[in-house]
Parts: structure tokens; C-alpha cells; sequence
């Protein structure tokens, strides 16, 4: 168990070095210093030289179990010892009645995590998160409105993700009819929008629910998506199903590590990673049952960038997601690119069939899809679509 929470965790983390010159703290000097000053009297009598131990694991630099009560007591016995923790590095004290143990962990370097993520364009659509975040300021002042808050997305997105936006802008723009910028604000515009629907679906249930019951979140494809750090009303789900490709969840679990996530970044609900290639037949249905995916439970359904990667697969798809989610409650939240073989009014039937009702259609530079970032010198954009419905 992590002492004390949050609180205790903040104060460990207090305990990072920023010098450079501060000596690196390795298993032998752990076990020497710690092992003299048990000789010297310098640690409390409990302590009991035998289990004074470094457990070696990749990710660890060293362990040391003090009989000592209290992790604060045993951060301070540590520090006394001249130990300092590794830059990048983190404490974690747990504890029982008997012992505290203190780790040092070493952080994955986020440049090797990044690099082991393969998936381009999640980078880009994080670093357009990034920018947006950004325009609040440092002192969280804008004199802009700023649509999206993604503390992480600057992380996430790295050099690489800046290149992608600007070469896809240029490369995307006369393709779609668009101005070079567009995609940049296109994202701003469908997180807002995400962001908002999920905050209003939560609350609406969270108010009518019987006997405190909660949602559970379903991301389909959901690459680098922060919302289950970043969210507030993530905090009021359950559970969050996070599905994508093993080629992604590997490395993003690796990336999600690196900058902290669910260690100084806590999530904001349970989360469940779920490994499933969505074109092969069955196989979302299978893992998800797998995973402890409650159908019984209402859902909110999130598809975000992912139907247009699924070619011929699209339709069988949307029935497989209709055939998945059928607890009265659910909701469904598309983002789709409307092309003639997958129209609007082709969406519309296949959702229908699958048993969603109160269908509403966005797209892009619609009085909606807008939020003042849309030129209004083009047509409102198709390719760039979105349909809202639910189950009851
Ligand atoms: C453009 S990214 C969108 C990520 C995230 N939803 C967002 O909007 O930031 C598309 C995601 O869909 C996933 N994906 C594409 N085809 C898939 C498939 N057949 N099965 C599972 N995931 C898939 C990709 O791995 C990727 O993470």
C-alpha cells in the first residue's frame, strides 16, 4: 500500500534531486550505507540488518526494508544516510505494521518510450492538444478562449508530433477543400466536443441514477487519449475500456509510465487496457468479455479517429458495437468520415438496426462543430463528421 496517499506521495516526490552532482543511489550503496549505519546504531533498534535487501528489477534501482514505523520516519533515516535519489527518479514508501519499504524507482526516459511508439499520428493529434493548452499561458490567463486543458499532451507529442501537424496541414489541406491550419483546429473543435457530450452524459445519468450507479467508458481505438487523466467527469465512471491494437498498447503503456501516469499522475478512474485488432471477426467481443466488460452496465460508447482505419470492416463494426452495448442509458459518440460508402443516411440505418435511438449529425463548420475555429470562408466539411445517439 502507497502510505498515506496522495499527500504522503507528493512529499516523498519532494525528495527528487535536481543536482547533477548528487551521487546516483545504486543497490551496493544502498546495502553498504544502510548496512554500516544498522552497525553504527544509526538506525532505529528494530532494524534488522537481514532484511535490509535490494530486489533488482529493470525499472528499480534499489529497495531497502527498514523495520522502521512510518515511511516518513524511513525517508528521513534514508536522507540522513546522505542518500539521494537519482535525478528522474521517484520514492515510494509503502508500509505495514511492521516494515516501511522504500523503492527507488527509475523513470523510463520518455525519449525511449516515444520512440517505441509507433503510432504517428497520435503524435500529432497531441501535439495539437498541445498547442491549444499552451495558449492558456503560464500564469493560466489566455487572452484567447482555450477549448482544450491536456496537461500531458506536450509530453505525449514530442518533436515528432509538431512535424507531423505541419506536413499533414499542408499535404491534407487541398484534399479536403480546407485551409492549411485546418487540422489543427479540427482537433481542438472534436476534443471540445468529445469533452462536453461526456461531461453532460455523466452528469445526466449521475442524476437520475439509482443507488449511486455509475458508468463505465468504452474508447475504441483510443491511441494516446488523455481523457482518463485530464477529464473531470472521468472521476465519475467506473471503469474505462481503452481498446486498441497490441502493436499500441505495449509502447503506450511504456509512454503513459514515463510521464507519470497513475504514479505522480493519478487516474481519474479505473482503467482497463484492452488488446483487440477490430477487423478480425469476434475478436473485440471476445476480448472485452474477457477484460470484465459489464454489458449489463450503461456505457458511454467513444469512437474517436478510428471507423476510417477499418476500410470494408466499417459496417461490421458498427453491428458488433450495436450488438456489444445494449444496457438501457448507453450512449455512442461516432466520428466518422462520410464517403459514399459509408453516408450519413448508411449510418443512420445501421444504427438504427442496432437499436440507437435520437441520432444527431455534426460535421465540421456546422453552428456545432464550430466553436469559433472554423473559417467561415469554406463549406462546412462532411469528411469530418460526427453522429450522437443512445440506447434506452
Ligand atoms: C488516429 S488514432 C486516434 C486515437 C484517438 N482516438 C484520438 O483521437 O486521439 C487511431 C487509433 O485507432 C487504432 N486502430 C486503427 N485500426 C485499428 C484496429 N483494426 N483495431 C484496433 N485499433 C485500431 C490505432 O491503433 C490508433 O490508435
Amino acid at each position: 500500500m502507497i502510505a498515506d496517499g496522495a499527500r504522503r506521495r507528493r512529499a516523498d516526490q519532494r525528495g527528487e534531486t535536481t543536482d547533477e552532482s548528487h551521487a546516483r543511489l545504486d543497490d551496493e550503496r544502498i546495502v553498504a550505507a544502510v548496512t554500516d549505519a544498522a552497525s553504527r546504531g544509526r538506525i532505529p533498534e528494530s532494524h534488522d540488518p537481514e532484511t535490509t535487501t535490494c530486489v533488482k528489477r529493470p525499472t528499480y534501482v534499489g529497495t531497502v526494508r527498514m523495520y522502521v514505523r512510518g515511511g516518513s520516519q524511513a525517508l528521513r533515516v534514508i536522507r540522513s544516510l546522505g542518500l539521494v535519489p537519482p535525478r528522474h527518479s521517484m520514492l515510494m514508501v509503502r508500509e505495514n505494521k511492521m516494515a516501511s519499504t522504500i523503492a527507488v524507482a527509475e523513470k523510463k526516459s520518455v525519449d525511449a518510450a516515444r520512440h517505441a511508439f509507433t503510432n504517428d499520428s497520435a503524435f500529432m493529434i497531441a501535439y495539437e492538444r498541445a498547442i491549444e493548452t499552451e495558449k492558456k499561458g503560464s500564469d493560466g490567463d489566455s487572452s484567447e478562449v482555450c477549448l482544450v486543458d491536456d496537461p500531458f499532451a506536450r509530453m505525449l507529442a514530442g518533436n515528432k508530433g509538431k512535424e507531423l501537424s505541419d506536413s499533414f496541414g499542408i499535404s491534407a489541406a487541398p484534399q479536403f477543400g480546407l485551409w492549411p491550419d485546418f487540422h489543427k483546429q479540427w482537433t481542438v473543435v472534436r476534443t471540445k466536443f468529445i469533452d462536453d457530450h461526456i461531461a453532460r452524459i455523466v452528469n445526466e445519468f449521475e442524476a437520475s441514477a439509482i443507488c449511486g450507479e455509475q458508468l463505465q467508458f468504452l474508447n475504441l481505438g483510443a491511441g494516446l487519449d488523455t481523457r482518463s487523466l485530464r477529464l473531470k467527469a472521468m472521476a465519475k465512471i467506473t471503469t474505462s475500456y481503452e481498446v486498441d491494437m497490441e502493436a499500441i498498447n505495449g509502447p503506450k503503456g511504456d509512454l503513459f509510465e514515463a510521464i507519470g501516469a497513475g504514479s505522480e499522475h493519478p487516474f481519474l478512474c479505473q482503467r482497463n487496457i484492452v488488446t483487440a485488432n477490430m477487423t478480425n471477426d469476434g475478436e473485440l467481443e471476445a476480448s472485452l468479455v474477457e477484460s470484465g466488460f459489464d454489458r449489463e452496465r450503461a456505457t458511454i460508447v467513444l469512437a474517436e479517429g478510428l471507423i476510417m482505419y477499418l476500410g470494408d470492416k466499417a459496417e461490421t463494426f458498427l453491428k458488433d458495437v450495436s450488438r456489444i452495448v445494449v444496457a438501457s442509458g448507453s450512449w455512442l459518440i461516432l466520428n466518422f468520415i462520410e464517403h459514399p460508402a459509408l453516408t450519413n443516411e448508411k449510418v443512420r440505418e445501421l444504427l438504427m438496426r442496432g437499436g440507437w435511438k435520437d441520432l444527431v449529425f455534426n460535421c465540421f463548420g456546422d453552428e456545432v462543430l464550430d466553436y469559433g475555429r472554423f473559417d467561415k470562408s469554406y463549406e462546412p466539411s462532411k469528411a469530418f463528421s460526427f453522429v450522437v445517439c443512445r440506447k434506452d
